[in-house]
C-alpha cells in the first residue's frame, strides 16, 4: 500500500532523520522551577508529546539569559543549570524515535513589566502607546553586549547538545530579539548591526555561526522567522525571503515560517482575514514563494487542521514538514489519529470572551492552552470544554489583573 505523505521521512542535511513530516510548534509551557529549570511536569509533558509520534517537536521558548526572561516560569539554560534535568527533558522528548528541538530565545524588550530590571533592544525604540502600559521602557544595546547574547545562544545550544538535545531552534519571529533586529521599526542603529536588510540580519548571522561553530555539523539547526510583522513599514515578505535565502547558505537546517508580533499576532486566527482562513494555513501563499527560491526544507505553520489542506502542501512542495501548535495541545497524538484512519480534521473551539481587547490580543487564548498544557504535564484529561470565562477567572483568581501581563508568544 502507498505510504501516506505525511508519514513519509525526511532526512535534514545534519544527517537526522524526522520519521514523518509532523512538527510540533513551539508553545510556552512556562512550567520551571524556581531556578528555572524544567519541572517533572515538564518532563511528563514531552513524553506524552514523543509518544503522540510527531517527527520533531519544539519545546517552548528557553531563555538564554536569565536576566532576560519573557516570563516568570521561563526555563533558562546557561552553565549554572541543573544539566540533569535536562538531561531527564531531553531523554522523555525523544523516546520514539523523535526529534527534539530545544527553542532559543531572547525577548529583548517584549518582555512584560515586572519581570525584568530592564529591557533592552537594538535602539531604545519604545512600543506605541497602549502597549507602555504592559512593556518597560528599553535601551539600546552596545556592541559588547550583543556579542555577549550571541555567545549566550551557543553556549545554550552547546549546553542542549550536551543534555541530549536533537537540536535547537533559534526564534527569529514573532517580536522578540533577534524580530527586532530584522525590523527597520525597531532597528534605527547606525552601525553595521543597522540600516539595509544586510546589515540587519548580521545578529542573527553571527548567532547561527556561533552555534554551527560550538556545535558541529551533525547537531541539527532551526530557525523561526515571520513572513512579515504587518506592521507598516516594518519587516517586509521580500525582507522575509532574502533573510531565507541567506540562512540557506548559512546551512541552516530547517527554516520555519509564521508571521505577526505582540503588536499585532498574525499567528492566531484573531488576525487573519477570511479569505486566507479558507485556506487554512495563514502563510501558505508566502511560503509558496519561499519553496520556488530556496531548496532548504521548510516548516509551514499556522492554522492547519484537516489531513487534506496538509497532504496537499506537502504533495504541492510548498511545504516539506507541517507545523502544528494548538491542535496538538488537545490531541497530542494527532499524527497517530490522522495514520491510523481515526480522524482527518481537528475542531478547536472558539475562545472568545465577547470582550475585543481581550479576544483581538489572543490573550486568553493563549492561557486557555497553557492551561490544557499543564494538565497534561499533571497527569491529568485535557478539558476542551472548558470555557473561555472559566479560563478568564481563574487566572484572575490566580494571578489577579496581572495575568493581561504575563502571556505571550
Ligand atoms: C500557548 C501557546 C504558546 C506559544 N508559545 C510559543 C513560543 O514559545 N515560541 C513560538 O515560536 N511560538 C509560540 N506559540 C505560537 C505557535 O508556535 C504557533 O506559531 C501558533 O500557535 C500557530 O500555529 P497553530 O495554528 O498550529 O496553533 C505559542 C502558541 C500558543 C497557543
Amino acid at each position: 500500500m502507498k505510504q501516506n505523505i505525511l508519514d513519509q521521512s525526511l532526512t535534514l542535511s545534519s544527517y537526522a532523520t524526522s520519521k514523518n513530516r509532523w512538527f510540533k510548534s513551539a508553545m510556552s509551557e512556562a512550567m520551571a522551577t524556581a531556578n528555572h529549570s524544567p519541572t517533572s511536569d515538564l518532563i511528563n509533558l514531552y513524553r506524552i508529546w514523543a509518544e503522540g509520534g510527531s517527527g520533531i517537536v519544539v519545546t517552548g521558548n528557553v531563555m538564554v539569559d536569565p536576566y532576560a526572561l519573557g516570563e516568570p516560569k521561563n526555563v533558562v539554560l546557561t552553565k549554572n543549570s541543573d544539566l540533569n534535568r535536562f538531561e531527564k527533558w531531553a531523554k522523555a522528548g525523544t523516546a520514539n524515535g523523535t526529534l527534539l528541538l530545544m527553542q532559543l530565545n531572547h525577548p529583548g524588550k517584549q518582555v512584560l513589566k515586572g519581570v525584568v530590571n530592564e529591557a533592552v533592544a537594538p535602539s531604545a525604540v519604545p512600543f506605541p502607546p497602549k502597549f507602555q502600559k504592559f512593556f518597560p521602557p528599553c535601551r539600546a544595546l552596545t556592541k559588547k553586549e550583543i556579542w555577549k547574547i550571541t555567545d549566550q545562544f551557543a553556549q545554550s545550544a552547546r549546553l542542549a547538545q550536551t543534555a541530549g538535545f536533537s537540536g535547537v531552534q533559534i526564534h527569529a519571529a514573532h517580536g522578540y530579539l533577534i524580530s527586532q533586529f530584522l525590523s527597520p521599526i525597531h532597528n534605527l542603529r547606525l552601525d553595521e548591526y543597522g540600516g539595509s536588510i544586510q546589515n540587519r540580519f548580521r545578529f542573527l548571522r553571527d548567532i547561527c555561526r556561533s552555534v554551527r561553530q560550538a556545535t558541529g555539523s551533525s547537531f541539527t539547526i532551526s530557525v523561526k522567522i515571520n513572513s512579515a510583522d504587518f506592521l507598516k513599514s516594518g519587516f517586509t515578505e521580500e525582507e522575509s525571503l532574502y533573510v531565507i535565502g541567506e540562512l540557506e547558505k548559512e546551512k541552516v537546517d530547517l527554516v520555519e515560517i509564521s508571521g505577526g508580533t505582540y503588536e499585532k499576532p498574525a499567528m492566531f486566527d484573531s488576525q487573519i482575514k477570511d479569505s486566507t482562513k479558507r485556506r487554512e494555513a495563514y502563510f501558505i501563499d508566502f511560503a509558496e514563494k519561499v519553496s520556488q527560491k530556496v531548496r532548504v526544507p521548510i516548516v509551514l505553520t499556522g492554522g492547519f487542521r484537516t489531513k487534506k489542506v496538509m497532504e496537499e502542501a506537502l504533495i504541492t512542495g510548498v511545504t516539506d514538514m507541517i507545523g502544528v501548535a494548538r491542535p496538538l495541545a488537545i490531541h497530542p497524538d494527532l499524527p497517530a489519529q490522522f495514520s491510523s484512519g481515526f480522524a482527518d480534521e481537528v475542531h478547536l473551539p472558539d475562545i472568545k470572551t465577547g470582550f475585543r481587547a481581550i479576544d483581538d490580543a489572543a490573550l486568553l487564548e493563549l492561557m486557555w492552552y497553557a492551561r490544557q498544557l499543564h494538565r497534561h504535564g499533571a497527569g491529568k484529561p485535557v478539558r476542551p470544554g472548558l470555557s473561555a470565562h472559566s479560563t478568564l477567572l481563574y487566572s484572575i483568581l490566580k494571578n489577579g489583573t496581572d495575568i493581561f501581563q504575563l502571556r505571550r508568544v
